[in-house]
């Protein structure tokens, strides 16, 4: 890029303090100060004129965003590893190119799965909430607070990518069997190393775990993937951790299930229509049936200044003429 003019690059998020510094630094960065998501008519203004559009997950890029770019839009580099809210075949259609951040959230994401898979059973929200405020606590007692042992169990990961794989690491060390499912069986020297038992068939899987995680992407194909049917499938032993996309589990049979006794219990970092929330989900937290978070699997300040400098990799490496290293195909 060097000697050339800087592309205008359009942000619709504040970001970290360091990545907006990086960004002005390289590009003509057009930076949103407020620390709200970009309205519609924004949007639109962005999209017609800038070189390069920096959306996050809280932005709809859809085919009708894309239809009214202007000429210069030449790359979405998403701030995020997830792309469902962005419709990468009418971007490729329109002769512009997607990037993500894929990687760098990994780690951390699979952190914060881990801290739900012990949270949940464990009643840790629960406890967490005793001695601040009310001061419930008459002291130690061999009956109180009796969650469910994790160690020992069968945890069932539907999805074994990079964040699924990453989470049965941490799963074994605390003594969990790893099980999975995915659209492909994973290496075989994965599944030695992680000791992991491939279900070809995801009902059959779910019916005989002890507590599941949902670690694939969202796609027009895995919507509801975790439908009614097959939640009913699920042990009234059984807990579920989503840290992916709300979509992916049907909320309101979830949600039935629960209250029904059904199921256990649920840890939930995502929700069909983020930041809505069906208040039904918060009747089960407030009786300790779920830990809620709100979106933050991903949210550490490494992690997102790794996704910065990825999203500018990807940026100025399109700008040198060459294929971007996340570029997402559709
Ligand atoms: C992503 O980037 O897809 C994450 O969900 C954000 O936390």
């Amino acid at each position: 890029m060097a000697g050339k003019k800087k592309p205008l690059v359009v942000i619709t998020r504040k970001l970290p303090d360091p990545v907006e510094t990086r960004m002005r630094e390289l590009f003509d960065a057009r930076l949103n100060v407020e620390d709200r998501p970009m309205t519609q008519p924004e949007l639109v203004a962005a999209v017609r004129e800038a070189d390069v559009l920096v959306p996050t997950i809280t932005d709809t890029i859809d085919a009708a965003l894309i239809a009214q770019a202007g000429e210069n839009l030449k790359l979405i580099a998403s701030f995020s590893n997830g792309v469902d809210k962005i419709d990468v075949g009418a971007a490729a259609k329109k002769g512009i190119t997607v990037t993500n951040t894929p990687n760098v959230l990994t780690e951390d994401t699979a952190d914060m799965t881990m801290a739900l898979i012990l949270a949940v059973p464990r009643r840790l929200a629960e406890g967490a909430n005793v001695l601040p405020g009310e001061r419930k606590w008459a002291g130690w007692s061999p009956t109180w607070m009796l969650g469910r042992r994790i160690w020992g169990k069968r945890l069932g990961i539907v999805g074994m990518g990079r964040i699924g794989t990453a989470v049965a690491r941490r799963a074994k060390a605390f003594g969990l069997s790893i099980h999975y499912h995915n659209r492909h069986r994973v290496l075989q020297s994965l599944e030695d190393e992680l000791e992991a038992t491939y279900w070809e068939s995801l009902d059959q899987m779910l019916a005989r775990m002890d507590i599941i995680s949902v670690n694939c992407p969202s796609t027009p194909a895995t919507f509801h993937l975790l439908s009614g049917r097959r939640l009913a499938l699920l042990q009234p032993t059984a807990y579920i951790v989503n840290t992916a996309r709300g979509d992916l589990i049907d909320e309101d049979a979830l949600t039935k299930l629960i209250q029904e006794g059904k199921i256990a219990g649920a840890g939930l970092d995502v929700y069909e229509n983020e930041p809505a929330l069906n208040q039904r989900l918060l009747k089960l937290a407030a009786k300790g049936k779920m830990v809620l978070l709100p979106h933050m699997g991903s949210a550490t300040l490494e992690g997102r200044i790794d996704m910065g400098e990825k999203v500018i990799i990807n940026i100025r490496t399109f700008f040198d003429g060459h294929r971007p290293p996340d570029r997402v195909l559709p």
